[in-house]
């Protein structure tokens, strides 16, 4: 089946608050859906909670509360967030749900009886914060690589997964699909990095701590979170339970989206059980880099945390969406600041796109009585420069958002607000109604709407509510005129009326203020 597009997100630790870092994964994820779904075809998307491991068994003791209870109720906050953001997640999988640790039994199971897990001792450096083992010549001045902070020696009874046997077999597949990792330099440093310096094999049981799933065969071992969490892609599908219809309609992944610290596990690990369950792989998986903050990651300690309700609350939920996808470049670190932030609202939403509804809004009352004249063709050669301009941005957006230059598809579309901007004073329509040159004004007039037409579809995947509203504004209402399908269609606006009065769909902030209150929010 083709026209079905599943994508996924990471998983996330239900240990703390989200911050807009969680809230970025989660944003790029719904608008990629919601880009497939406007194109027709049957988007689904998965999100959830990875939620066994020590941390989190930590965790809940330190609020007194059953790992179970406080899973849960982090479950719940996490909707809460999600909703609020407008995500339109198809299933929620939380790995301490049955549907999810019964298969997850299963495939363990599986791994064993085929002889790809098999018992040993291990010793190692464990970093509890990060679930991880590392070995004495992975760790960082005798601390965790990745986050920095201290490790603990653990020796213990353990199953291991046989990743050696796969190795080869990975390489050969990264090589003949160009699409599995992206962006490519990816797939050069997991090479480098890990498989061609000789690949461990993964130890997946733990029998120090409890709070996992069981080994049915040996129970006193519970599952490794990193087996138990990666499987959660095809649990949630049905995949071993007795109905398994959405796992034969969506498997494999169109998108695994995946940060980059989670990056290693999601190109090695993960296909390489994939290929041990013989299943296919995921079509792409896209690593994106971190929000940073000025002064480096975001932590509590350091006071420079923001959160995505702190933004969406003052500034309204679209601008927070617009700002994470336009300021983070997915191939590298972006940067939060409350600078960067006001300064993108204050320019490209206000000055350029809300001022060019409200000046088409009001000329279109002050010259048409608000009726949007019917498109003629081409009367003036702006026009025709106009209409090129628009369908090369249109495809510029497109092959860029698919390849993931999300930050530069966006810039694409503020390419033409800006360009749209510019027809107006190049028209100059108070001159054409002087001159009374009434078949240019009125192409002049369609034009503007139809820019911001188009401009309105593109933008939907990722700022819905103010596509909508802009389509309310300049009265288009059938399915048809804001369907995806006619984005590159002129004439297809007819007997459309403009509202009596523009209303700004963002109004202009005062810089020092705002810039003032998000700061002392970071601190908060
Ligand atoms: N539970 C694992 C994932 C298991 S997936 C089978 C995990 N959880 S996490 O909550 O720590 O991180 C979830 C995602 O959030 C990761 O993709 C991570 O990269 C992302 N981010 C965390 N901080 C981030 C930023 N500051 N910026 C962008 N993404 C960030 O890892």
């Amino acid at each position: 089946m083709n026209n079905k597009f599943y994508i996924t997100t990471p998983i996330y630790y239900p240990s703390g608050r989200f911050h807009i870092g969680t809230a970025y994964t989660t944003v790029l994820a719904d608008s990629m859906k919601r880009y497939h779904q406007l194109k027709g075809e049957e988007s689904y998307l998965l999100t959830g909670t990875d939620e066994h491991g020590q941390k989190i068994e930590k965790k809940a003791e330190e609020v007194g509360k059953t790992p179970k209870e406080y899973v849960d109720e982090m479950a719940k906050m996490a909707k809460e967030l999600w909703s609020k953001m407008e995500i339109e997640y198809d299933d929620y999988i939380q790995t301490t749900e049955e549907r999810h640790e019964k298969t997850v039994q299963k495939i363990f199971d599986k791994f064993m009886e085929q002889g790809d897990i098999y018992k040993g001792e291990y010793e190692g450096w464990y970093c509890i914060p990060c679930e991880t083992f590392f070995t004495q010549t992975q760790l960082n001045d005798g601390k965790c690589p990745d986050c920095g902070r201290k490790v603990d020696l653990m020796k213990e009874e353990a199953y291991f997964f046989n990743m050696k046997k796969y190795a080869e077999h990975l390489l050969k597949y990264y090589e003949e699909n160009p699409d599995f990792i992206k962006p490519e330099y990816r797939k050069n440093e997991m090479i480098n990095n890990f498989i061609k310096p000789g690949l461990e094999d993964l130890c997946v049981s733990r029998t120090s701590f409890d709070w996992g799933i069981k080994v049915l065969k040996d129970p006193k071992h519970v599952v490794y979170v990193w087996l138990d969490a990666l499987t959660n892609y095809i649990t949630a599908l049905g995949y071993l339970s007795e109905d398994d219809t959405k796992f034969k309609k969506y498997w494999p992944a169109d998108l695994q989206i995946v940060g980059k610290d989670i990056a290693r596990f999601h190109l090695i690990y993960w296909p390489i059980f994939l290929m041990a369950l013989d299943l296919p792989l995921p079509k792409t998986i896209l690593v994106h880099n971190w929000i940073m903050m000025k002064d480096g990651k975001m932590s509590k300690s350091k006071g420079n945390v923001i959160y995505p309700e702190t933004l969406m609350e003052r500034y309204g939920l679209d601008s927070v969406r617009y700002f994470l996808l336009r300021e983070m470049p997915v191939s590298q670190d972006g940067i939060f600041s409350p600078e960067a932030f006001v300064e993108r609202y204050n320019f490209d939403l206000c000055n350029d796109l809300s001022n060019l509804l409200n000046r088409t809004v009001s000329m279109i009352n002050k010259y048409f009585e608000g009726n949007v004249p019917a498109y003629q063709g081409t009367p003036n050669e702006v026009d025709q420069e106009l209409e090129e301009y628009a369908l090369s941005q249109i495809e510029k957006f497109e092959q860029k958002w698919n390849d993931y230059e999300i930050a530069n598809s966006i810039q694409e579309i503020w390419n033409l607000v800006a360009r749209t901007n510019k027809y107006i004073d190049e028209t100059m329509p108070w001159a054409l109604a002087k001159e009374e040159e009434t078949l240019k004004l009125e192409s002049c007039m369609y034009h503007l709407v139809e820019n911001l037409r188009k401009i309105a579809i593109l933008i939907k995947p990722f700022m819905k509510d103010t596509a909508d509203n802009i389509f309310r504004q300049l009265g288009i209402e059938e399915i048809e005129q804001k369907n995806w399908k006619n984005l590159k269609v002129y004439d297809t606006i007819a007997h459309s009326k403009v509202i009596e009065k523009g209303e700004p769909i963002f109004m202009r902030l005062n810089a020092e203020e705002e810039i003032a209150f998000l700061k002392d929010m970071m601190k908060a």
